[in-house]
């Protein structure tokens, strides 16, 4: 796109990163708003990029590039992640400005770089240390495991912007750059969704990441995803210090697939016991909501309910995938059961009580296991039982 042009955020730093508008499945992470991959670009006396972009969109970085500055006058690349959305067009900038160092982590930072892209001009840093860039100074801080073992952040103390990465972002496609200028209530919404389907496993490693970030003046946090930080910085960092300490609302989750609607009415009637419990709960029909969009929701519910009948001796292959994928984000502080129907055999409701004690769910209420359909007694017995949590 020859029209694409480089957005000033602060005095001579600009955002050249690209917008990707179609994006709907990121490694499995069901990005319904697309996301953006954000580049910035800060001219001093040396011209310093911080990350790249997909490699998709190359032409568009260097497009936004190009319309402040030469791409060939780069003397410092700088690569937060290996991860390819932020370093996937690294070959092609190093290409136009073959003497430019790129600072990475050590040793995991270089390993990545080098597998993904040869030996280029690599300079590995560690924390603590920093450069000068001329008028500025950047100070690195790894950040390992926000999301991979090489990411790192970056601080400007004179700018006092915080170059994050990963780390407060959001998979949000948006043609203005700044949290305050869109909707706030989608802004979070996908701030949450990103850091359950992205961060969730690593709570302890970015509660390390908050402390060392703990005494910075913060006026920016310049994202790797989505919008800039620059109107509600207190609050997305309140956000981070209750998201990675694993803090859970009274509040329940309903997940199940359904054959012929026996399970359906015991997903119904759990909802509506958990309500009269005085618990909000939410409902969800695994194939009417993206998995993404439940886990977000399950990330701050203290009980899940997961409930799926019984096909070929196994539980549905929807629950099945979505249980796998909520035991890789290693949930914490959830209390939960399963429940299910089943026409003979019945194997599946013990399958997802395993899954879940696996995912690390508390199980507190013995698997409900209905053959064929539930009688008005079983619906009873088990609002009662719910009553009774
Ligand atoms: Fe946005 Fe872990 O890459």
């Amino acid at each position: 796109m020859n029209n694409c042009k480089a957005v000033e955020v602060a005095k001579n730093i600009y955002w050249v990163g690209a917008v990707d508008w179609s994006m709907r499945n990121f490694h499995g992470y069901e990005t319904t708003r697309g996301t953006s991959y954000n580049a910035y670009l800060i001219l001093d006396e040396k011209v310093t990029l911080i990350d790249t972009a997909k490699i998709n969109f190359a032409e568009e970085l260097l497009a936004r590039i190009s319309s402040v500055i030469d791409p060939a006058k780069i003397d410092v690349i700088i690569s937060s992640h290996v991860e390819p959305d932020h370093s996937g067009a690294l070959r092609e900038v190093a290409a136009l400005a073959p003497s430019a160092e790129i600072i990475t982590t050590n040793p995991n930072g270089v390993k990545g770089l080098t597998a993904r892209y040869g030996d280029l001009n690599y300079k590995p840093v560690k924390a603590g240390d920093s450069i000068s860039i001329g008028a500025r100074t950047l100070q690195f801080v790894p950040t390992p495991m926000l999301h991979w073992p090489d990411s790192m952040v970056t601080y400007c103390p004179e700018e006092k912007i915080l170059f994050s990465n990963d780390a407060f972002g959001q998979h949000f496609a948006t043609s203005v750059r700044f949290d305050d200028e869109n909707d706030l209530d989608t802004v979070f919404f996908e701030a949450k969704k990103y850091y359950a389907n992205i961060l969730m496993p690593f709570g302890k490693q970015a509660q390390t990441a908050l402390k060392a970030l703990g005494n910075l003046e913060i006026n920016l946090i310049a994202t790797g995803h989505g919008v800039i930080w620059r109107k509600n910085i207190s609050k997305i960092v309140d956000c981070y210090k209750k998201w990675s300490a694993g803090e859970v609302a009274e509040r329940a989750v309903v997940v199940f697939d359904s054959m012929w609607h026996s399970t359906k009415i015991l997903a119904q009637t759990i909802t509506e016991a958990f309500a009269q419990r005085g618990i909000p709960a939410a409902y969800y029909d695994i194939k009417a909501t993206p998995t993404s969009d439940i886990v977000t929701d399950i990330f701050t519910s203290k009980y899940l309910a997961v409930g799926s009948p019984t096909i070929n001796n196994q539980m549905m292959p929807t629950i099945a995938g979505f249980l796998c994928y909520l035991k890789g984000l290693r949930p914490v502080n959830h209390k939960g059961f399963a429940f299910g129907s089943y026409g003979w055999g019945g194997q599946s409701i013990a399958q997802v009580e395993d899954e879940l004690k696996s995912a690390g769910v508390e199980i507190i209420l013995d698997k409900i296991k209905i053959a064929n359909l539930p009688t008005s007694q079983q619906l009873d017995d088990i609002t009662k039982q719910i009553l009774a949590i």
